[in-house]
């Protein structure tokens, strides 16, 4: 496929669904080869098919980002299909609130281990592989520019009532994707946060129902928010409403582009003009 990424070789987690699969339409779209990955393997090889379908490339690698062999397994993915390696986006996840009176520790680990952990071990994972690649290109004479996209949320930036644990790890995201930034940019890396407010997904589909759920490996999670409470947070927008999960990839894509090749280190809001800090 032709495109302003053709032939770049790109993974996303949490791609079965909502933002991330939007993120892996719209980079195969613009020609990058992806590794797309959910929880369940029917979910994660739907994805591949729907990019298949619209012309692109793409290989699942399905399995809970948590686990201890999954890092390894995904990087490894990239490199046994394409031999590459050039864009991460760390986007699977999911929220778990309580109050902190009523969070347990299973809440708040399970939290920092899939929005802060699980990214921390594939961006390790990836360290290896990134380093041999660009010594044979710098050797060859070239410089490629690589993108790491960490998802945040303005929960991580500004707090957010409800979400000690899930803030925490969505703040902890800013702080690797910093450090990333100054340890690899000898290596070309682009490391940068995209910060999303409201985005209508399943996580946040308008629902008068109080016990929509969703399964994550076994576990029943709370998602859903009623409708009234989303037409109140809808007018506190300054865009006047919630964005789409495409307009959320708009800006994980506009930090895999070369345009933003002197962009690291930073963190992008895409909140329709709405922040809580
Ligand atoms: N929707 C929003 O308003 C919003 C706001 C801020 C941040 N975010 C962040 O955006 C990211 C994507 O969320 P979304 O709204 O698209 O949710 P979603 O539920 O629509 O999609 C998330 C996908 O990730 C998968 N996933 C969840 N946990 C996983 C795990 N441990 N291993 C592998 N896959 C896993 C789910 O199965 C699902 O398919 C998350 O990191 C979320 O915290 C979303």
């Amino acid at each position: 496929m032709s495109g302003t990424l053709a032939g770049k070789v790109a993974l996303v987690s949490g791609s079965g669904r909502g933002i991330g699969h939007a993120v892996a339409m719209k980079l195969a779209r613009e020609g990058a080869r992806l590794v797309v990955n959910d929880l369940d393997r029917d979910v994660a090889e739907q994805a591949a098919s729907d990019i298949v379908a619209a012309g692109g490339q793409a290989v699942a690698c399905w399995g809970n980002v948590t686990a201890p062999d999954f890092a390894e397994r995904f990087i490894k993915a990239a490199v046994d299909q394409y031999q590459g390696l050039d864009i991460i986006v760390n986007n699977a996840g999911y929220t778990w609130d309580n109050v902190i009176q009523k969070m347990t520790d299973e809440q708040w680990y399970a939290m920092l281990d899939c929005h802060l952990t699980a990214p921390f071990r594939i961006l390790r994972a990836a360290q290896p592989v990134i380093r041999a690649l660009v010594k044979a290109e710098t050797e060859a004479g070239r410089r490629v520019h690589r993108k790491v996209v960490n998802i945040s949320s303005i929960a991580g930036l500004g707090g957010n009532a409800g979400q000690a644990n899930y803030a925490a790890a969505k703040a902890g995201i800013t702080g690797l994707t910093k450090t990333m930034s100054k340890e690899w940019g000898r290596l070309a890396v682009n490391v940068n946060t995209v910060a999303f407010g409201l985005i209508r997904t399943r996580l946040t589909e308008a629902t008068s129902d109080a016990n929509a759920q969703i399964d994550i490996d076994g576990r029943e999670i709370k998602v859903g928010i009623n409708p009234g409470l989303m037409q109140a947070m809808e007018q506190q927008i300054p865009l006047g409403r919630a964005g789409t999960p495409e307009e959320a990839a708009g800006s994980v894509y506009i930090l895999c582009l070369p345009e933003s090749d002197y962009i690291s280190g930073q963190t992008l809001v895409c909140g329709g003009g709405f922040s809580l800090s």
